[in-house]
C-alpha cells in the first residue's frame, strides 16, 4: 500500500520493520513479557476470561502478557502489515490466544459489543487525529459494562527536552498545541496529535464512559538507549493511566 501521502503511516511503515528484523529478540521478550505493575493493579480483577481488543497493538508483547493474566482472547489491530504479521507469527509460536488484523483506527472493522476490555497505549493515542471518533469506536466495540484502559505518554511529554543536567521545556513545543512532528525514533517524521489530559478525560466521559481511575506516573513507558534525561528522574509526569467503564 502506498503510504507516502501520510507522513505518520510512512514513518510507521519504516519503523515497524524492526518488528521483523528483531523478530527473535521480541520472541524472547514475549516469553516473559509482563504489563507494568500499575496496569496489573488496574486490570487484575478485570482481565480474567475477558475478550480483549487492542487498537495500535504494535509488537503485541502486551497481548501475550494479557493472555497470561487470563484474557480469553486478545485481538490486536494495527495498520502496519509488518506489525500485524510478526505479532501473529509470535503468538502462534507461543500458542497464546491472540490474533491480529490490519485496521486503520478508528475504523476497527470489528463487530459492535464484541469486547469486554479495550486495552491500548504506550504510543497509541498520540497517533489519533480525531479523539471523539476514537472513543466512539471504543464505546461501540464494548459490551455494556465493559472496560477501556490506556497507559500512555503524558500530554506534557512533548515539552520535555532530553537534557541530562536539568529539566527544560522545549522552546518549539506547547502544551495546548494541536500537534507536532515527532523528531525521535521510532516515530520520526510522524505527526503526533496532542490533547491535554483534561481533553482526553472529558472526551472519554462524553463518549459514554464513567472514569474509574486516573493516575499520573513519573516513569516513561519507554527509555531510548543511551539517553538519560533529567525529565525522567521522577520529578515530572511522563505517563498516565486511565480506566473507564462503558455506561
Ligand atoms: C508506538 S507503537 C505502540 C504500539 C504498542 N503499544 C506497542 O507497545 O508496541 C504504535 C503503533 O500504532 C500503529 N498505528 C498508528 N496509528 C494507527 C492507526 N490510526 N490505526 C492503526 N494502527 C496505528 C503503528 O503502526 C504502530 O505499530
Amino acid at each position: 500500500m502506498d503510504v507516502t501521502g501520510d507522513p505518520t503511516r510512512a514513518a510507521w511503515a519504516i519503523a515497524s520493520r524492526k518488528y521483523e528484523h528483531e523478530y527473535a529478540e521480541h520472541l524472547e521478550r514475549a516469553r516473559t513479557a509482563e504489563l507494568f505493575p500499575a496496569e496489573v493493579d488496574a486490570l487484575g480483577e478485570i482481565v480474567g476470561g475477558a475478550e480483549v481488543v487492542h487498537p495500535m497493538s504494535g509488537h503485541g508483547l502486551d497481548d501475550i502478557a494479557l493472555a497470561r493474566l487470563g484474557a480469553r482472547s486478545v485481538h490486536g489491530l494495527d495498520y502496519s502489515e509488518a506489525a500485524v504479521s510478526s505479532a501473529q507469527r509470535r503468538a502462534d509460536e507461543l500458542g497464546v490466544p491472540c490474533r491480529y488484523t490490519r485496521a486503520v483506527m478508528p475504523a476497527s472493522g470489528l463487530d459492535g459489543a464484541s469486547a469486554d476490555l479495550v486495552y491500548t497505549g504506550k504510543g497509541a493515542l498520540i497517533w489519533v487525529s480525531d479523539l471523539r471518533a476514537f472513543f466512539a469506536e471504543v464505546h461501540r466495540l464494548l459490551r455494556a459494562g465493559g472496560w477501556f484502559y490506556v497507559y500512555e505518554a503524558h500530554p506534557l511529554v512533548p515539552l520535555w527536552a532530553w537534557d541530562a543536567d536539568e529539566i527544560r521545556v522545549r522552546a518549539d513545543r506547547g502544551y495546548f498545541a494541536p500537534s507536532h512532528v515527532n523528531d525521535t525514533f521510532p516515530g520520526n517524521g510522524a505527526v503526533e496529535h496532542q490533547n491535554t489530559l483534561a481533553t482526553i478525560v472529558m472526551t472519554c466521559r462524553r463518549a459514554g464512559f464513567e472514569i474509574e481511575h486516573l493516575e499520573e506516573h513519573p516513569e516513561p513507558f519507554w527509555l531510548p538507549a543511551g539517553v538519560g534525561a533529567a525529565a525522567w528522574d521522577g520529578r515530572v509526569p511522563n505517563t498516565f493511566s486511565l480506566l473507564a467503564r462503558r455506561v
